[in-house]
């Protein structure tokens, strides 16, 4: 099975998805998988990569890929030394590894439908929802599903800090509509502070929110559908960031190293992982998801769960929870590609 792997990309996120490729590729078994790794640059060109000594190849220049519209798996390769283009073997299936806008935003989902070749992950829709927390969190609540409180502000549009701190409290977040990683989100306490959040957020997106801080514990749980459109929901992990960062940032992601401690399963009453995994189960379909998601929640003192938000394409990084919640779940790392590239074919 040919498996063309699309990694890099053009969001904030880039470097993250190339350690969440590079995770892929190693869990891809040479013996089932004929691989085709695609680097795409920042600014947005395909280029054919390598898989060697265990790390992808990001090269700048080189020979580029077409995806042919309506070829179903035919790809045309146009090599960078001005040689005439040729066809390459068509391949089977793509696999975006690719986090955020232009990726995990239902855009190369949407170029697969019009390729016509077969998508590991969540299609169109899902992918559109839930990139866009503002959308997203109405949609949750619409299906009776608790999020934090929130402010949708568009840019030339800001409230003054006392009105959002009026419904929403002291310290509050602000955070782009459509980043992942926690790029350009920080925690605002008061007046001096909310001007450099607005700014570092419209820097990355002309939508923010602004939401109340919720005191709880990080929960998050791996959604993975089946053929028969079942959905298999792990037991949910736990993250801990360390006291230093304040909350799970970026840098508390991927920087540092004793940034945060997973813990997997995370230590929950039964009922509560119960409904934790229920509401998982929910919030997907309220989104309109298929084939894989990550949910991610608050748990309070009181154990009352909220949820954060939605991942399309979570993090298959050293440090991500999708599959260490799924190897909690029995689901091996080589058994979530397997199924998933089952669910993109079915
Ligand atoms: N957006 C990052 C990759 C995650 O959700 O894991
Ligand atoms: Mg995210």
């Amino acid at each position: 099975l040919r498996i063309a792997v699309l990694f890099g990309g053009r969001s904030a996120e880039h470097d993250v998805s190339v350690l969440s490729a590079t995770n892929v590729m190693r869990a891809l078994e040479p013996a089932k998988y004929d691989v085709v790794p695609v680097f795409i640059t920042r600014e947005g060109q395909w280029l054919l990569s390598g898989f060697e000594g265990g790390a992808l190849a990001k090269p700048e220049s080189g020979t580029e890929i077409c995806l042919v519209p309506g070829g179903q798996g035919r790809v045309v390769a146009i090599p960078g030394d001005g040689a005439a283009p040729h066809e390459l073997p068509r391949i089977d299936i793509l696999f975006p590894v690719l986090h955020g806008l232009h990726g995990e935003d239902g855009s190369v989902q949407g170029l697969a439908q019009v390729a016509r070749v077969p998508l590991v992950g969540c299609g169109i829709l899902g992918s559109a929802t839930a990139i866009d927390k503002d959308i997203a969190k109405r949609l949750l609540s619409e299906a009776g599903l608790p999020v934090a409180r929130s402010v949708t502000i568009h840019q030339g549009a800001a409230p003054a800090l006392v009105e959002l701190e009026r419904e929403l409290g002291l310290p509050l977040f602000i955070k782009p509509a459509r980043q992942g990683s926690s790029v350009g989100v920080r925690k605002v306490h008061a007046s001096q502070e909310f001007d450099i959040a607005l700014a570092e957020g419209f820097d990355h997106d002309s939508k923010l929110l602004a939401e109340e801080f919720i005191e709880g514990r990080e929960i998050e749980c791996g959604v993975l559908e089946d053929t028969q459109g079942g959905l298999f929901v792990s037991r949910p992990g736990e993250i801990v960031p360390a006291q230093s960062h304040g909350f799970y940032s970026y840098d508390a992601k991927y920087i540092d190293e004793n940034g945060a401690v997973l813990k997997v399963p995370a230590e929950l009453p039964d009922a509560v992982e119960s409904r934790i995994r229920a509401m998982a189960a929910q919030a997907f379909r309220a989104l309109g998801c298929d084939g894989m998601a990550r949910v991610d929640f608050f748990v309070t003192p009181d154990m009352r769960i909220l949820i954060n938000e939605l991942n399309t394409i979570p993090g298959f990084t050293d440090i991500s929870m999708y599959s260490k919640a799924m190897a909690a779940s029995g689901v091996s790392y080589p058994e979530i590609i397997d199924r998933l590239v089952a669910h993109g074919l079915a």
